[in-house]
């Protein structure tokens, strides 16, 4: 069976894994949110490739896997090239590629971007979609009231509608979650904006698959937290309504 790691500063990256649980049953997958050290949005390249190189390798070396996804817009606009370049044997299946593609098969116009501040600064999604219009706002702010669990539903409407309000003014069509805690927003997003909403799940299945083996055996979920394992059960129970153990694992 195909051995799947998955990783993200927090819970975030949950939303690309239980899309792909759902599309490919029959893998094993073993996840980390380092959420000891998020944000990641607001740290530095270096910084980034640090703490990412950290969780890579320890997915190598005790659970053995065949797949990295790096489920983390941060982390893939920053670090992918770094990343393959210590771990050649792997197969690294990032965020911005596999979006990027998507857009291109759907009809768009104006693009919204919302993401943190180091894959805004990174440009990265401007520099794929060259002949697109593409505006970029960084909403780190986002990151902060999905990683609460204490943020309401009215909090998050407010928030929201006040930092898409330039993006909208400026008659985007499509408006790209490059960040996957956004996905966990999307209620709130849908009250304000109207138009067309690309997150990184759809994306990285279609690119998966060439990779997935079929077979019948349900896998085993494996949910590991840099952070407190308990605080991030909790957080999953009230974010995705899922009941998991979630291991504390000490990577520094
Ligand atoms: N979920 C991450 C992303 O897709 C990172 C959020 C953060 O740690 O700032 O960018």
């Amino acid at each position: 069976m195909v051995n799947i790691g998955v990783i993200d500063s927090g819970v975030g990256g949950l939303t690309v894994l239980f899309d792909i649980i759902n599309e490919y049953p029959n893998c094993n997958y073993y996840y980390i949110g380092d959420s000891k050290h998020c944000p990641y949005g607001k740290r530095n390249t270096e910084e980034i490739k640090k703490l990412s190189f950290k969780l890579v390798n320890y997915l190598v070396i005790n659970k053995k896997i065949d797949i990295l996804v790096i489920a983390c817009n941060t982390i893939s606009s920053t670090s992918t090239t770094y990343l393959k370049s210590q771990f050649k044997d792997l197969i690294i299946i990032e965020t911005v590629i596999p979006t990027v593609n998507y857009i291109k098969n759907m009809n768009v116009k104006n693009i919204g971007l919302i993401a943190t501040e180091a894959t805004i600064n990174s440009k990265m999604y401007e520099k794929k979609l060259k002949d697109y219009n593409v505006i970029p706002k960084a909403c780190p702010i986002f990151v902060d009231i999905v990683e609460d669990m204490n943020s309401t539903q009215n909090k998050k409407d407010i928030i929201v509608k006040q930092e898409l309000k330039s993006l909208i003014d400026q008659n985007i069509d499509t408006l790209i979650l490059g960040c996957t805690h956004f996905p966990l927003l999307t209620k709130s997003i849908s009250k304000t904006f109207n138009g067309k909403i690309v997150n990184s799940s759809k994306a990285i299945i279609i690119e998966l698959e060439k990779y997935i083996r079929k077979n019948n055996k349900k896998g085993i979920v494996e949910i590991n937290t840099t952070g407190n394992n308990k605080m991030f059960e909790k957080q999953i129970k009230i974010m995705f309504r899922k009941e998991y153990n979630v291991n504390q694992i000490e990577i520094w």
